[in-house]
């Protein structure tokens, strides 16, 4: 949610943010801009609505000299999307300018305060009223710009991520965060600031995550320093990068989402690499086995998440219940925050959340954790902030997802939840050797069989050209096909913008089956399982009603083969890897869907991949 970047050293300031603006596209893509701060130390702002290739366009006449810079891609909160309420904002002396990620939630009271004292305001966003709170306290108090900095976030509530530079002070770069991500990368007598290490990996290896409540000063030929929010200055912790540059490029593919589709074989190899040992007959999770104690002793687990991750979290409730006999809750992240959660001491609550950034994942941790809970975290981007505030947890490993759309991460994090019940099966006694022995290759087999789903991508293509003009798409599933259901609608809704509604498919007949008609397809998830022959009756239901079908089944099948106008096989699998298996073909149906329909799948409109506002 906003992609912030910074630069400050001898390379060419403005190609290091424009680069860094395009891999930081998928945070949000309303505007863009740049500032530049010349080596004489006058300050230039350029900005553009929409994605950076407008920004780029804009500057393309303009003065781009620069000691070093600060720029950002917006996805709008405060203000429609327009080049005034882009970032970078000016001061109203125009002697600062600042880049935010984050929402300043006391921003109006600060705004009429500054009004009352004669400021002028120009843009309707709350960032432009913490640079102009910046400027008013460094004009009020004759001070240093990180003091007027370190004196304005103690006024300021809400979250931020944030960099200031100063006109006459070219070599130098103020940046500071609060629940919102900030990392540094330190080269040789440069630095580098972003949102997240992708900007920065090309540059350098060595990086500082931030933390809440510090304020970061770079100076050109001076080390980096940390202070906090009351001038006590921290340790520098650098960290060693194991991101690649070729993770961040599209590698052929036409899209990222299409690529991550593909990666799947390979990422769900990363994601099960090391953990599924002695050749198949145990589950080594790390922080399921240093923590034991909490899992063996555990009456409920509650699974917190927003979006796919969500989903993923359903799923992991039935493998969870199926496997370990305890009692599963799943709740977004964003109610449990607000519902007054009952947790008490010996609650394990999972957190599962790609970016590791997500605001309210965040907000449920930090109430679990304060509730007394055990909280583990299921995340994707090693060094955010989830990782962090969370007791123990897993990385899914899947490398990063630059789709907005998730489709590797959703896969990786079914896959964990798959490894963490099968652990924690076998550390309450609930799975016996021989089950867990069995399992084990059931696991080792999923790679190869995801790679022989993708074979369906042709059948898929050819098959999205008879339903890209569908308004609305019902996708049914029970069981764990409920939950894969409900991710496939989820998809398609994302990046085509055609209404899709998951739902159980036992439920469709309490309101949904009202919809049902010739233009009103629906997707149905049948793998073989042990609800098959209830679903058989469902798929019926919609077939007597009109609708037309496209029904995800396993090999061989030959029932709803018969009934259903359209059939993707799938490999037979056990029912608790279904999901894995049958939200492959989905996946794709939805990308084939949405080129038909001429939309930009990577950057669906309205949506950013990582949420970091309520
Ligand atoms: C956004 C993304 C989704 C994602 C959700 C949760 O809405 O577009 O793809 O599922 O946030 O994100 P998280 O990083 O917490 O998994």
């Amino acid at each position: 949610m906003c992609g912030i970047v910074g630069y400050i050293g001898d390379r060419n300031v403005y190609d290091v943010l424009i680069k860094g603006l395009h891999r930081l596209e998928y945070r949000g893509y309303d505007s863009a801009g740049v500032a530049l701060e010349t080596p004489e130390g006058v300050l230039n702002v350029y900005k553009a609505k929409g994605k950076v290739s407008n920004l780029e366009n804009f500057c393309k006449d303009k003065d781009l000299q620069a000691s070093c810079g600060i720029a950002h891609t917006r996805w709008a909160t405060h203000g429609e999307p327009s080049d005034v309420n882009a970032h970078p904002h000016f001061s109203d002396d125009r002697k600062l300018a600042i880049v935010h990620n984050g929402t300043i939630e006391n921003y109006q009271i600060l705004k009429d305060a500054l009004i009352q004292h004669g400021c002028r305001f120009h843009s309707e966003t709350d960032t432009e009223v913490l640079v102009q709170l910046i400027e008013y306290i460094k004009l009020k108090n004759n001070c240093q710009l990180i003091d007027a900095v370190r004196e304005a976030l103690n006024q300021v509530q809400g979250a931020y991520a944030i960099a200031v530079i100063e006109a006459g002070n070219p070599h130098q770069i103020i940046a500071a965060r609060k629940s919102s991500p900030l990392v540094i990368g330190i080269g040789n007598d440069e630095f580098f600031l972003a949102s997240d290490a992708t900007p920065i990996v090309e540059f350098t290896k060595e990086v500082v995550y931030v933390k809440d409540n510090e304020i970061a000063i770079l100076r050109r030929g001076e080390p980096m320093k940390l202070v906090t929010l009351s001038n006590e200055e921290v340790s520098i912790d650098v960290t060693a990068l194991e991101l690649s540059i070729s993770q961040l490029e599209k590698g052929g593919y036409p899209h990222f989402m299409l690529k991550e589709i593909f990666e799947q074989p390979v990422t769900l190899r990363d994601c099960i690499r090391g953990r599924v040992i002695e050749g198949g007959k145990s589950i080594l999770l790390n922080g399921v086995r240093d923590h034991k104690d909490k899992f063996i002793n555990a009456k409920r687990i509650v699974i917190v998440a927003c979006g796919t991750s969500w989903h993923a979290a359903l799923i992991g409730k039935y493998l969870i219940q199926e496997m370990c006999d305890v009692p599963v809750n799943v709740e977004y992240a964003s109610e449990f925050r607000y519902n007054h959660p009952v947790l008490e001491e010996g609650d394990v609550v999972i957190a599962i959340s790609q970016s590791g950034e997500t605001a309210d994942t965040l907000a449920a941790i930090e109430i679990a954790r304060d509730k007394g809970a055990f909280v583990y975290g299921i995340s994707n981007v090693v060094g955010s902030s989830i990782p962090r505030a969370t007791h123990s947890g897993t990385y899914i490993h899947v490398g990063p997802e630059i789709g907005v759309a998730s489709t590797k991460a959703f896969t990786g994090q079914v896959m964990v939840l798959t490894l963490l019940a099968i652990a924690v099966g076998e550390l309450r006694g609930t799975l016996t050797k021989e089950q867990i022995a069995e399992y084990g290759k059931e696991i080792n087999a999923i790679p190869d069989l995801v790679k022989q789903v993708l074979k369906l991508d042709e059948q898929i293509k050819h098959l999205s050209a008879i339903y890209t003009y569908a308004r609305n798409f019902l996708y049914l599933g029970r069981g764990y096909s409920y939950p894969a259901a409900l991710e496939g609608a989820l998809k398609l809704k994302e990046i085509s913008y055609i209404h899709a509604e998951g739902y159980p498919a036992a439920e469709m007949k309490h309101g949904p089956i009202a919809l049902i008609d010739a233009e009103m397809p629906s997707v149905i998830v049948a793998p073989y399982d042990h609800l098959y022959e209830k679903i058989v009756s469902n798929v019926q239901q919609v077939k007597s009603r009109g609708g037309s079908i496209i029904a995800i089944v396993t090999e061989g099948d030959t029932v709803i083969s018969n009934i259903a106008d359209h059939v993707l096989e799938v490999p037979k699998v056990p029912e608790w890897l279904t999901p894995i298996i049958t939200s492959i073909p989905m996946q794709l149906l939805s990308y084939y869907i949405a080129i038909n329909k001429g939309k930009d799948v990577d950057m669906p409109r309205n949506l950013a991949k990582s949420v970091t506002v309520e």
